[in-house]
């Protein structure tokens, strides 16, 4: 039976970078060699740009050094989680940006956020089809519970109609969702 404490993934075995896919919308994709797994992050420069996703913690300042490629990280404005896991919110306990609002599902908030003892409980909850306009984009939230993970949502900008959901591709074309 291992033995397992607590690690952090070796930053040199990581390669992270950003891609603008389109006018202001960047994927910031953090390829792990060790893995060979990439974890994508999002973030959208507006008015109040939003970033989704924090990547896991041994990911996160690499991640933030992209972001701050884009903006300065005090103009962060929203943190949004699709769903709580170490992998989409391992890098929150590092993230410096004292005016972002954290978002989340109503279910990662009910079921998560407010039952941890060091979690940050002050964030905002959103239910389905419920959206946020960060300026001139317009970011719809749509359930999908027990996809990928139990408090699961996706979310679709709808200026653009670029739906950022973080989950395989295999998984979008059985909900047959991608003609969205
Ligand atoms: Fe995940």
């Amino acid at each position: 039976m291992p033995e397992i404490s607590r690690t952090f993934l070796d930053p040199k075995d990581i390669d992270v970078s950003i891609s603008e896919i389109n006018d202001g919308i960047y994927r910031v994709a953090g390829l792990v060699n060790t893995f060979g797994i990439t974890y994508n992050q999002f973030l959208i420069d507006d008015e109040r740009p939003i970033l989704i996703h924090t990547g896991p913690m041994g990911l996160y300042k690499k991640i933030e050094e992209k972001v701050k490629e884009v903006i300065p990280l005090q103009r962060l404005a929203y943190v949004a989680f699709l769903h709580f896991e170490s992998d989409e919110w391992g890098g929150m306990k590092f993230l410096e940006s004292a005016n972002a609002k954290l978002v989340c599902s109503d279910l990662s908030s009910k079921l998560n956020l407010t039952g941890w003892y060091d979690v940050p409980v002050d964030h905002i909850s959103f239910w389905d089809n419920e959206t946020l306009k960060t300026g001139r984009r317009h970011l719809r939230f749509i359930m999908t519970p027990h996809v990928h993970h139990w408090d699961s949502m996706m979310v679709f900008e709808e200026t653009t109609n670029h739906m950022l959901c973080l989950i395989p591709i295999e998984v979008l074309e059985s909900l047959q969702v991608k003609n969205l």
